[in-house]
């Protein structure tokens, strides 16, 4: 995501500290102590923070954290979750290939993937969020049965991620190529991209990958 860069955005920061993680890592392995033992849900790359922030308020029992690596638009994902006062949301402003240094084994219950950069060119496939070295990552810091919920616009990294999620051997179900004409839409929160492409005339993709533990 593209921005211009936001005037006083350090002071705006500032001003959502307090929902701020600043060093994640130190967290790594009292994530539940952290969450007091609620479920603890990640949605990585959470962009202007709709979606979180709805899921949120549907789900006042789980903790929610937002992950996004960049601060000019993490940055209204938090005052909008500010100015509602909800108090089950966290961010942390960090690359997702950090993530084995901030959690540890076993210590997500799910992972949101909504609307990830596509990177169509070939020799960029693994900055996709889908690629298989992300997976495995992920795989290693949800607990066991958690699941990783994916939905996208762009129906070729749709199947390029069909086909990551099998060699990394994480279950996939619900596989839907239209998923606002589908069963599962009534459940489903709009993101802003989701709802840019879609009045643009793109179908969504869904699909919800299960970690199994040996
Ligand atoms: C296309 S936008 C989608 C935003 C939002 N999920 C939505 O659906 O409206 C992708 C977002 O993922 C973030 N992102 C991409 N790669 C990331 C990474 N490696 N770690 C953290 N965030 C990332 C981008 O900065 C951007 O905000």
């Amino acid at each position: 995501m593209r921005m211009r860069k936001k005037k006083n955005g350090a002071k705006r920061m500032e001003a959502c500290s307090e929902i701020l993680i600043k060093e994640p890592e130190n967290n790594k392995g009292k994530w539940k102590e952290f969450a007091e033992n609620k479920e603890i849900s990640i949605e990585i790359g959470c962009g202007k923070g709709r979606f979180i922030l709805e899921n949120a308020k549907r789900n006042p029992e789980k903790l929610y954290i937002g992950f996004e690596k960049v601060p000019d638009v993490i940055v209204l994902a938090m005052e909008k979750v500010k100015n509602d006062e909800l108090k089950n949301v966290y961010f942390i402003c960090d690359d997702a290939s950090r993530l084995c240094e901030i959690f540890d084994e076993n210590e997500i219950d799910e992972i949101y993937l909504n609307f990830s950069d596509p990177w169509p060119k070939k020799r960029h496939a693994k900055r996709r969020l889908t690629f298989i070295s992300f997976l495995e990552i992920y795989k290693k810091i949800i607990k066991d049965g958690g699941k990783i919920f994916f939905k996208t616009d762009n129906r070729p990294l749709f199947d390029f991620s069909l086909e990551q999620f099998e060699k990394a051997e994480i279950e996939v179900s619900d596989v839907c190529y239209d998923l606002h004409n589908s069963e599962y839409e009534k459940d489903n929160i709009h993101t802003e991209y989701e709802d840019n492409f879609s009045a643009k005339g793109f179908s969504i993709n869904r699909l919800v990958g299960k970690v199994k533990k040996a």
